[in-house]
């Protein structure tokens, strides 16, 4: 930068508007460690640093979405697709150190297990140069939880040893051979602890798990109460720490970057106006020109589905004698009070559970139509949806008040896939009561199959989408917590039989 040796990296601005410096070869020797949520700024931070550290220190990016990709145009990484095979890529990634070019391993498209493959491919390339390639070189992981993360998940752990290995040493013996290692992760808790304890910097952007604001004041050496304030940090701002960054936490305000991140949060933008003599319905209906292969075989016209011809068959009242009194009509309360009747009825048969729910919403319109109940009957999303809130032990007065915690869990319930609105409410009704974790079983049960495995995988589904947070206590018992309304169950045991009280088998 100047005459002195010292490089300094300018991240962006501090409280106290001085500049946010990095020392790079400090860096070097030190690594890193960014930790935030989704959104609040890791691959923005991320970018920053590789833009300000271009034009000094060779560059190797872990991309799992693709995302640092239009870093190439401007400061010319080679973009390495990893859809090649592993053993191309452990290739590559040694040429890489030999010829000293910085690069993106492009990990978009594959799957986590390929991903895993890959990067484990990639990083030993990287790890094995010979002893006169051992020239500096910033390895920036982002989502470096799916690469180490904490505890065995879905994939094969076959790929997990690979590529927990290979991050376990570039963090830990990757030092010596210039390998420095800038790690972010959304959850501090899901990575590897051996991983996340070699860095010795820290970036903290906003956190709102109590575990994670744990494992990040231990990892700082921060009273757990001070960690409070990951919380309410804005995007684009962290505490900075670490001999590369302040000797005391530091705010810092990350600053603009050159580049566009290829993936954006979605934005609202004006639909395009039609060109004139394009007709919408010809756009979407007549193949293109390069299309033919996507020509799909003639179907016959596929039947309606079964909750319209269910819907119909419900407002096609039976011809009435002619010598009876018209059906009365009732009041919006009445036909509200009747519908909840009708709710209420299939709610109380104790094996509802376990009917699959087009059959529940057949018996539904039936209940309906003996009430005489005229006009549109709920349609089936919207009686799913009813079902779910009564099964949860949930009164729908009580969730739709207004300011009511519920209204939020519903809110969340509404931005899951309709199968899952039910565990979900269960599992916030659990948590609401302070009840103990639902088994496996339990969860299967609620969710209409019997295998705990696919419970499993709804849970860390529901995880994924930040609707649930799991842990486990020391005995390893579950504990689930619903992050927008900060209500935690007990620890149960994931493990235990399903419970049979109908009570309790509705989660
Ligand atoms: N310092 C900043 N200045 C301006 N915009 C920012 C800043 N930090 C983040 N943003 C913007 O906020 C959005 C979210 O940031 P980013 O994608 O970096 O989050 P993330 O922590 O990587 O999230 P995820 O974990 O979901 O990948 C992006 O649109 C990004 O451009
Ligand atoms: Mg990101």
């Amino acid at each position: 930068m100047t005459s002195t040796a010292k490089v300094s990296i300018d991240l962006g601005a501090r409280a106290d508007g001085g500049v946010a410096a990095l020392d790079l070869e400090e860096l070097l020797a030190t690594r890193l460690l960014v930790q935030g949520n989704s959104g609040s700024g890791k691959s923005h931070l991320l970018r920053r640093l590789l833009e300000q550290s271009a034009p000094w220190v060779q560059q190797a990016v872990i991309d799992p979405e693709g995302d640092f990709v239009t870093l190439a145009e401007r400061y010319g990484h080679v973009v390495v697709d990893a859809r090649r095979g592993v053993a191309d890529l452990t290739r590559i990634a040694a040429r890489t150190r030999q010829h000293r070019v910085s690069v993106v391993l492009d990990l978009e498209g594959l799957d986590a297990e390929q991903q895993m493959h890959a990067a484990a491919a990639f990083l030993g390339g990287l790890f094995d140069a010979e002893r006169d390639q051992w020239y500096p070189l910033l390895v920036v992981v982002d989502e470096a939880q799916l690469f180490a993360p904490a505890a065995a998940g879905e994939v094969s752990d076959e790929a997990r040893k690979a590529s927990l290995g290979a991050m376990t040493n570039l963090m830990c013996r990757g030092r010596k051979r210039g390998l420095a290692g800038v790690i972010a992760t959304q959850r501090l808790a899901k990575l590897a602890k051996n991983v996340a304890a070699e860095a010795s910097n820290f970036l903290m952007g906003r956190t709102f798990l109590d575990i994670d604001m744990a494992r990040a004041a231990d990892l700082i050496g921060m009273e757990r109460r001070q960690a409070e304030m990951f919380r309410d940090l804005p995007s684009g701002n962290f505490v900075a720490l670490g001999p590369a960054l302040a000797r005391r936490p530091l705010s810092v305000r990350i600053g603009p970057v050159e580049t566009a991140a290829r993936s954006v949060s979605p934005k609202l933008l004006p639909l395009p106006e039609p060109a004139a003599g394009e007709d919408a319905h010809d756009l979407i209906f007549t193949p293109g020109v390069d299309e033919a292969r996507y020509e799909a075989p003639r179907r016959p016209p596929p039947a309606p589905p079964t909750a319209d011809v269910l819907a119909r068959l419900a407002r096609s009242a039976p011809p009435a004698p002619p010598s009876v009194e018209p059906t009365p009509s009732l009041s919006p309360e009445q036909r509200q009070t009747a519908i909840d009747a009708a709710l209420r009825e299939i709610l109380a048969d104790s094996d509802a559970n376990f009917r699959t729910i087009t059959v529940l919403y057949q018996d539904f319109l039936v209940r309906c139509r003996i009430r005489r109940i005229g006009g549109e009957p709920l349609s089936l999303p919207a009686f799913r949806r009813r079902l779910a809130v009564a099964h949860a032990g949930i009164e729908l007065a009580e969730a739709e008040a207004e300011n009511s915690p519920w209204a939020e869990v519903l809110a969340m319930a509404g931005a899951l896939p309709e199968d899952m609105q039910g565990v979900f409410l269960s599992l916030a009704r659990a948590a609401f009561d302070r009840r103990p974790c639902p088994s496996d079983a339990d969860v299967a049960n609620a969710y209409g199959t019997s295998s705990p495995g696919r419970a499993r995988r709804l849970l860390a589904y529901m995880e994924e989408r930040q609707a649930i947070v799991c842990r486990l206590d020391a005995r390893g018992w579950r504990i689930v917590a619903i992050p927008g309304v900060a209500w935690e169950t007990g620890p149960g045991d994931p493990a235990a039989a399903g419970a049979t009280t109908p009570e309790a088998s509705s989660v």
